[in-house]
């Protein structure tokens, strides 16, 4: 399991990186999609988005049930569901809350809760499935997507080249991903829980960007103010002038494309 005395915080944030989440999130909204389908969402269903982000997949969710359902989507950054916010409607809201705490929603309230991209930033998964066990209806269903520690993305692995030839010890990059889950993780997580017919599958997903700069951003905003945390000013400028000059090895004509590895889990509450 990954370290869970690594720190990931929630306090470094700002609305401005909450705003280029949601310039770019269009990456994640697309790896959400994947997630969605099998969900099969149907109209009238109650869903949960724990880790809503700028809410873009709840709002796709919304559709998807129409207006006999109803989605709600959590996250603990305010200036990411203040962005959230402006998509509500009357099938579609947004509140500011934790994983590890559903208690505000009552047992069985839901059909379906999905995380995308959300576990890997946590340490106390036993807690967040032991939630979302009591807040799913008997045969309700789960999916997530996590990052797996056997398979770092792309621009992870040349991140860490990029510190070392900076002069850095790559071992300070810890908090991007620091909780991500093996396969048999997973498992045991969804098992414990008491959620049954788990499956997954290690889903690879090569995705373009325009720059080097635009990468960073996006990374940098997905990991809300953990990306680079610890290292100086004058560190940073000089990992990411070597990153630039490294990731140039995979442009294409159509910009730098590079891989992102996900596994895409799903289980269900017993009936
Ligand atoms: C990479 S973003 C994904 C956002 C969204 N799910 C999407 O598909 O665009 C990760 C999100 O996880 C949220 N997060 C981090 N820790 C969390 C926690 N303990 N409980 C719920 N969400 C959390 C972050 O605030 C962030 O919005």
């Amino acid at each position: 399991m990954s370290d869970p005395l690594a720190v990931i915080s929630l306090h470094q944030d700002t609305p401005e990186l909450a705003r280029t989440y949601e310039q770019f999130g269009v990456i994640q909204f697309n790896h959400g999609k994947l997630l969605l389908e099998p969900l099969a969402l149907k109209s009238g269903e109650r869903v949960l988005d724990v880790g809503t982000g700028t809410g873009r997949l709840a709002e796709f969710a919304a559709h998807l049930v129409g207006p006999s359902g109803h989605v709600v989507g959590i996250d603990p950054l305010d200036s990411r569901i203040a962005i959230a916010r402006l998509r509500q409607s009357t099938n579609l809201a947004f509140e500011t809350g934790r994983a590890e705490d559903l208690s505000r929603f009552a047992a069985g309230e839901f059909d379906v809760i999905y995380f995308n991209s959300v576990l890997h930033w946590i340490a106390d998964k036993r807690t967040v499935f032991a939630q979302a066990y009591r807040a799913l209806r008997p045969g309700g269903r789960i999916g997530l997507t996590i990052q797996d520690p056997t398979a770092p993305h792309e621009s992870r692995v040349l991140l860490r080249r990029a510190v070392a030839e900076a002069g850095l010890d790559p071992e300070r990059l810890s908090a991007h991903g620091v909780h991500a889950a093996t396969e048999d993780e997973l498992r045991a997580l969804f098992e414990q829980a008491g959620f049954t017919g788990y499956h997954s599958e290690l889903r690879t997903l090569v995705e373009t960007h325009g720059s080097a700069d635009e990468l960073l951003g996006w990374s940098e905003s997905s990991a809300f103010g953990n990306f680079l945390d610890g290292f100086s000013y004058a560190e940073g400028k000089k990992i990411r002038a070597a990153f630039a000059e490294l990731v140039e090895a995979h442009r294409t004509p159509q910009g730098l494309r590079l891989a992102r590895y996900l596994r895409y889990a799903f289980a269900r509450k017993p009936d």
